[in-house]
């Protein structure tokens, strides 16, 4: 196990090296469900452009730490930086401010079911744009052009004009990548990105998101419950048990029996 540190460049795992300012550190949060404490004192660092995957068995707390990031779930304890900014001590419009630099893919994608796949993702650019990318209809030709191309890079421009309730699994996790994209985040959360899809899907879905994440220059934290994934599109993968990070590697093929054992 490689030590966490908040803000020591000497001692930040190898494939870090390369990388820019932390732009997510998190410092001894805890997070309590009634007598519970889900977290117990987590501190992780992640530097810009860099990609960790976030591991642990249900329940660890993967998603309450991710939420707690941006204070969708208010932390008891600790201090967060995110993007430079105390996250814990903004007021409500800093941090929706905030929040818009920030890109979310859930397993559970929330795209609007009547709304075409093409305004979904100029929903994306709400946060930037406001009211104009309420409907691609309305919205500016530059933006519409804009969400076309972001679906193009996830291979759907073809399905543009299409129903969001009319798409497979493994189309609405493109799309919601692509509305993701349309957000132009500076640091990108993915909760279980692929979790809904067959091996072969969520493989080629997770391969585009790594590679958009990394041409795009975003910092990436991401869960999952496939390991083969951590490994091969992930910088470092960061292990969370009994309410801790009780591991924190570079992401290497031989990490793949110690991430096995991880689950014993
Ligand atoms: N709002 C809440 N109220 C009470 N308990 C909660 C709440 N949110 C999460 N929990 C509990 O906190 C624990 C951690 O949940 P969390 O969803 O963070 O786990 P996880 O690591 O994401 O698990 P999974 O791999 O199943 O997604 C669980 O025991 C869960 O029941
Ligand atoms: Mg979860």
């Amino acid at each position: 196990m490689t030590a966490v540190v908040l803000d020591g460049a000497a001692t930040r795992p190898a494939a870090a090296s390369t990388a820019g300012p932390a732009e997510i550190a998190a410092d001894g949060l805890v997070k309590r469900f009634g007598r519970t404490a889900v977290l117990d004192g987590v501190s992780l660092s992640v530097r810009r452009g860099e990609r960790v995957a976030l591991i642990g068995a249900n329940g660890a707390g993967k998603s309450t730490l991710l939420r707690c990031l941006v204070r969708l779930v208010e932390p008891d304890e600790g201090h967060t930086l995110l993007l430079g900014e105390p996250v814990g001590r903004l007021g409500r419009r800093a941090l929706t401010r905030l929040r818009r630099r920030v890109g979310f893919v859930f397993q559970r994608h929330n795209l609007v079911p009547r709304q075409s796949v093409l305004t979904n993702v100029v929903h994306g650019a709400l946060g930037r744009a406001g009211l104009l990318a309420v409907h691609q209809a309305v919205a500016p030709a530059a933006l519409r052009a804009e969400a076309v191309a972001c679906l193009d890079r996830v291979g759907l421009a073809a399905l543009a004009r299409q129903r969001a309730d009319t798409l497979s699994g493994g189309q609405s996790q493109r799309v919601a990548i692509a509305r993701a994209l349309m957000q132009r985040p500076e640091v990108m959360l993915a909760d279980e990105p692929v979790a809904s899809l067959d091996p072969a899907a969520g493989e080629e879905v997770m391969a585009l998101f790594a590679t958009l994440t990394r041409q795009a220059g975003v910092t990436l934290l991401f869960t999952t419950h496939t390991m083969t994934h951590a490994i091969a599109y992930a910088d470092r993968v960061v292990g969370l048990r009994g309410g801790r990070i009780v591991l924190d590697a570079p992401a290497h093929p031989g990490l793949a029996p110690v991430l096995e054992r991880f689950f014993e």
